[in-house]
This record gives structure tokens, C-alpha cells and sequence, in this order.
């Protein structure tokens, strides 16, 4: 079964790298897709310098592959032949967003299903969206996020000072 584990990875952050390997151990092959055409506010990182460190991240899962998409998210899956659509749930605050997109995708191409897995406790609180403003206003965003994206928003700050 092939899955697809989609979103904007603004950056990645340790909770994503945690789906990422829970995901690896439950589907024969997980395709890490970042989506180029967000409509929401512009992105930090570009969809190349994300992809480079999802990449890195990834390395170490042999199964797992990463790439960029545009357009319908169904069409992206159908065409990669996935079977499955897979999200993390923090807390309940995510679940009628979460709602709301697997029942569009659902109606969208009946055949391709989503499947959620819980957050870990540890990253139940970490959005990518946080992990941009703490390290926006000076704050440590160590062991919230890999050592690669530590180090490229560390720099992004730097520079802009
Ligand atoms: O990590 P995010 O930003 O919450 O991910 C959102 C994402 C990429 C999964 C969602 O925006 C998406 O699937 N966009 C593609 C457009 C699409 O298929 N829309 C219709 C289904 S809701």
C-alpha cells in the first residue's frame, strides 16, 4: 500500500519527522508531498530549500520518498497510485479542519482514503507556524525541530539582523 503524507512543511519540524517514521513502518512506500500552490500566507522557506531538507530528514527511511505537488491533492495521489492519504491529529482543534478536507478528498476520488494517526504526546503542541514566530522573537526552538532546519532558521535570523 502506497500512502501519501502531505502538507506545506514550513519547515518540518520534529512532529512531522515523527509521522514520517510511524508512517514508513505502516505503508510499503510514504511519498512526502509539499504542496507548491499554498493559497495561505507566503511561505518562509521555498518549496526547493524545504524539499532539500525533507530529503535530508528522510534519508535515513528507505521507503520513504519526497516530493512537491500542485493541484488537486486526490489527482497528485491517483496519479503516484496511492491508496491512502495520511494526516496527524494533534489535538481536537485540528479535527474539523482534518474533517472537512478528508471528506472533500473523499468526494473527490471515492477510492483514496485518509488515515489519521494521533500525534505523539511530545509533539502535541508543535505547529510549524510557532516554531517560525518563537524563533522569529529570539526564542530556542531546539529538539522542536531537526538539527537542519535548526540550523537554516538560525541563519534566516541572522541574516535579518
Ligand atoms: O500542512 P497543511 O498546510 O495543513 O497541509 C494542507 C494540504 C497541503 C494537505 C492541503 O492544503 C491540500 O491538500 N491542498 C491541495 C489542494 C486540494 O486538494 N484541495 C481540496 C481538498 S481539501
Amino acid at each position: 500500500m502506497i500512502a501519501v503524507y502531505p502538507g506545506s512543511f514550513d519547515p518540518i519540524t520534529n512532529g512531522h519527522l515523527d509521522l514520517i517514521a510511524r508512517g514508513s513502518r505502516l505503508f510499503t512506500r510514504l511519498i512526502v508531498a509539499v504542496l507548491e500552490n499554498a493559497i495561505k500566507e507566503a511561505p518562509l522557506f521555498s518549496v526547493v530549500e524545504r524539499l532539500e531538507m525533507l530529503r535530508e530528514v528522510a534519508s535515513p527511511f528507505p521507503n520513504v520518498e519526497v516530493d512537491s505537488f500542485h493541484g488537486l491533492l486526490v489527482d497528485y495521489a491517483v496519479k503516484r497510485q496511492a491508496g491512502v492519504l495520511l494526516r496527524g491529529i494533534r489535538a481536537i482543534s485540528d479535527y474539523e479542519y482534518e474533517l472537512q478536507m478528508a471528506l472533500m478528498n473523499s468526494r473527490l476520488s471515492p477510492g483514496v482514503e485518509t488515515v489519521f494517526l494521533m500525534s505523539s504526546e511530545a509533539y502535541s503542541f508543535l505547529s510549524s507556524r510557532l516554531v517560525k514566530q518563537v524563533v522569529s522573537l529570539g526564542g530556542n526552538v531546539s529538539g522542536l525541530v531537526p538539527p537542519v532546519v535548526e540550523k537554516r532558521l538560525k541563519s534566516l535570523v541572522a541574516r535579518s539582523v
